[in-house]
Parts: structure tokens; sequence; C-alpha cells
């Protein structure tokens, strides 16, 4: 197992109807700022359960944060911020709308005006953020307890992460019941982007972490579990809480401790979404099938041990085995609705090059051992036509 460091200050407020707790957790006198995004808000009663909480505190509205958050929106908020005296922020959306909000606490007190440079300096030069917590409505990115923000700029169609350690949450309140109002493809892609998060934390190689490979086990086995039931089970709380709380735990830190990590689904994902504005969870199933198809060898040990434990493939010679855990993967994406392959999202061949001239112009190497280069990801994209 690796050495390691671990930190997260965010405290969560799990279950149902606790959303009231703002009252409690919210500093009294302060100016809160809601930022929010297309409306979906308004249209379930979570907004009026959090204006109904603050009641009694000064409370403006920032909304239209879309899907895949944009540079140039969030821009316009930190202004607002400025322009009303604002002292804490409070997000009430999915990944989307944390995401920004992490980004509107940075760039406020950003000390050059080109705000894009936290995204090219992967959040390096952050030296004070604005306090903010959640209310998160869609169970899949982790946002909600950690630290990371991913910020796309419709100018050039980049797509970028950063981190910050000042960019935690102070609190996040995950109530299962707002997850009810969540269209199927919405419940699909959260339950996808959880899978491959872990994925990206366990898929790698082996060094021994046993307690870690097993938190991974236990997330994805819960996904498939409850992946497989909430489509038919809709109204069903304890599906939702279990999912809403793996998606927390699948990105908060906890599972990658002691772990090498891989991330390259994630980063040529983000390209397909820049460039095709493709929905996040939507490459990740396409791109995931096509790392393990081409890695599958660098992956072998660690492929055949979660075969075994996640998806109980004990039979067949080691390639066979192999080749199982991939079509179970593959299986489980297409049994809850999600795309495997690019033409199925209406791309073909002429898709691949802008995003393989893009790896090669940032030099970039990819996956746990770097072998991910601009070739590899062409080979990894064919795989997916
Ligand atoms: O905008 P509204 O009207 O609220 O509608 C949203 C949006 O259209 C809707 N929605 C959310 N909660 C709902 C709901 N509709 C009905 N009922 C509810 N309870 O769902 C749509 C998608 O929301 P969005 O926030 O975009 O989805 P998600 O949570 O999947 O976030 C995706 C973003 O997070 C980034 C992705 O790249 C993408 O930009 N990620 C962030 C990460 C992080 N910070 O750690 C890691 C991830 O890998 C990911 O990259
Ligand atoms: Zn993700």
């Amino acid at each position: 197992m690796y050495n390691f460091q671990y930190y997260n200050p965010t405290k969560i407020f799990f279950g149902k109807d606790q959303i009231k707790e703002l009252d409690n957790i919210l500093p009294k006198g302060k100016r809160i700022m809601i930022v929010y995004g297309g409306g979906s808000i308004k249209t379930n009663g979570v907004l009026s359960q959090v204006e109904e909480a603050l009641k009694g505190n000064e409370v403006f509205f920032f909304s239209g944060i879309e899907p895949n958050p944009h540079y140039e929106t969030c821009i316009k908020c930190v202004e607002e911020l400025k322009n009303n005296g604002i002292d804490f922020v409070l997000a009430v959306g999915g990944g989307s709308v944390i995401d920004a909000t992490k980004f509107i606490v940075a760039a406020f007190y950003y000390e050059n005006k080109n705000y894009w440079e936290i995204l090219e300096t992967n959040g390096k030069y952050i030296k004070k953020a604005m306090p903010f917590g959640t209310v998160l409505t869609l169970p899949a990115t982790g946002s909600e307890m950690n630290s990371g923000s991913v910020i796309t700029k419709k100018e050039t169609l980049e797509k970028r992460a950063f981190h910050s350690q000042l960019c935690f949450p102070q609190f996040s309140i995950l109530d299962p019941q707002v997850t009810f109002s969540l269209p199927d493809k919405q419940i699909t892609n959260g339950i996808v982007d959880t899978f491959v998060h872990v994925i990206e934390q366990y898929l790698t190689y082996n060094v021994d972490n046993q307690i870690g490979d097993r938190f991974s086990e236990s997330i994805l086995s819960t996904l498939i579990y409850c992946g497989e039931r909430v489509f038919l089970d809709k109204t069903n709380y304890d599906i939702r809480a279990n999912l809403m709380w793996a998606a927390t735990l699948g990105l908060n830190g906890l599972i990658a401790c002691g772990s090498p990590e891989d991330w390259a689904t994630h980063m040529i994902g983000h390209e397909l979404t820049a460039f095709y504005n493709l929905d996040h969870g939507v490459t990740l199933s396409i791109v995931l099938i096509g790392v393990m198809n081409i890695m599958k060898e660098e992956k072998k040990d660690k492929i055949l041990q979660m075969g075994e434990r996640v998806f109980n493939i004990y039979e067949g010679t080691i390639q066979e085995r192999i080749e199982k855990t991939i079509y179970a993967t593959e299986s489980f994406f297409k049994q809850i609705n999600s795309p495997t392959r690019l033409c199925e999202v209406g791309l073909d061949e002429k898709a691949i090059e802008p995003i393989v001239k893009r790896m090669l112009d940032r030099n970039w190497s990819l996956g746990e051992n770097g072998t991910i280069n601009y070739e590899k990801v062409r080979l990894i994209l064919e795989d997916r036509l």
C-alpha cells in the first residue's frame, strides 16, 4: 500500500428532511447567495424547503448554471457576489452547480483577473475562497464532499478541472428524497459516473491495498444491485439513499487512499463533452470499455480480481475471464441504458481526430502508468466506433 495523507473537512447531513438543518448550520446575519441551475429545484420543491429554512437571513439568487457549467456564466456570478456584498454561498443542485460554486468562490478572491488561470494551473495559486455549503440534488460526481471542480469554456471548447483544499464545501446536505424527481437519464448518468470514479481508483495495478480494494468493490456491487432495481422500484427510498451515499463515497478521497489512480477515462470523456456536448456519464460508459479493451494487459490482475469479486467470474482461462469481465461491465451499462459506442450518440470516426490532436498538443500521457499517449487515445476511441 502506498503512503498517503487524507483530509476531508466537509460535514455531511444525510437523510430525510435534512434541508431543515440549514436553519441551525448557517451562520446568522450573513448575506447568502443561493446558486442554482435551470430550475429543477423550483419544480420539485427543493428551493421552497431551502427558503423556508433560511427565513430571517438575507438571501440572494443566481440561477442559470448549465450542465457542464460555463466559465462565462460563473464570471457573471462573481460580479453578483461583489455587487451584493455576499459573504456565504449555498449551492443547490447537482455536480454542475456545486462545481460552478467552487470556481466562483475561488475567483472571488483571485488576484489575476484572468480567472481561467485557475483551470490552467489546477488551482495552484488559489490563496483564499469564500465559504460555501451545498444541498445536493443529483448523486453522481462526489463534488459535495471533495475539493475538485470541472469548468467548460464555451469560447474555446475546453473543459478543465482544478482542485484546491480551500474548495471543500463546509457542509453538504444529502436528502435522498430530492432525487425522486430526477429523469431516468440523470439517474443513469449518476450511476455510471460513480461506477467509473471507483474504477479510476481501483482498476489499476495491485499494491496489496486490501481495505481500499474492498471498499471499492463494495461500492461497485452496491451500484449494480441498486442500478438493477432503481428503475423498477421508483419510489424506493433506500435504493435512492444507497445510490446517494455510494456517489459521495466514490469520490471523497477515501477509496483512493494508498492506491494508484488512473483517470484516463475521465480525461478523454471531458474532451468528448467539450467538443460534442455529450453528458459526462454518457462519455464515461463509452470510453471506459475502450480503456478496458486497449489496456487489458496492463490492468490484467485487477480486471481478474474485479471479475471474481464484483461479477462472480471464476471460470475459464485468464484471457476468457478478462473478456467476460469487460463484457459484464458493458452489459451493466447497457442494462441501465447508457451507451457504450460512439455511433449510439451520433458520432463516427471524424469525431476522433480533434481529440487525438488535443492530446498531442497538450503532450498528455494518461493512466496509472502514464502510457496512454495520443496514439493509445485513438485506439481507445476507434474501439468504440
Ligand atoms: O439545472 P437543473 O434545472 O437543476 O437540472 C439539472 C440538470 O439539467 C438536473 N437535475 C439535477 N437535480 C435534479 C435534476 N432534475 C430533476 N430533479 C433533480 N433532483 O440534472 C441535470 C444535470 O445536472 P448536472 O449537475 O449537470 O449533473 P451532474 O451532477 O452529473 O454533474 C455533471 C458535472 O460534474 C462534473 C462533470 O464533468 C459535469 O460538468 N464532474 C465533477 C466532478 C467533481 N467535482 O469532483 C467529478 C466528475 O467526474 C465530473 O467530472
Ligand atoms: Zn465523473
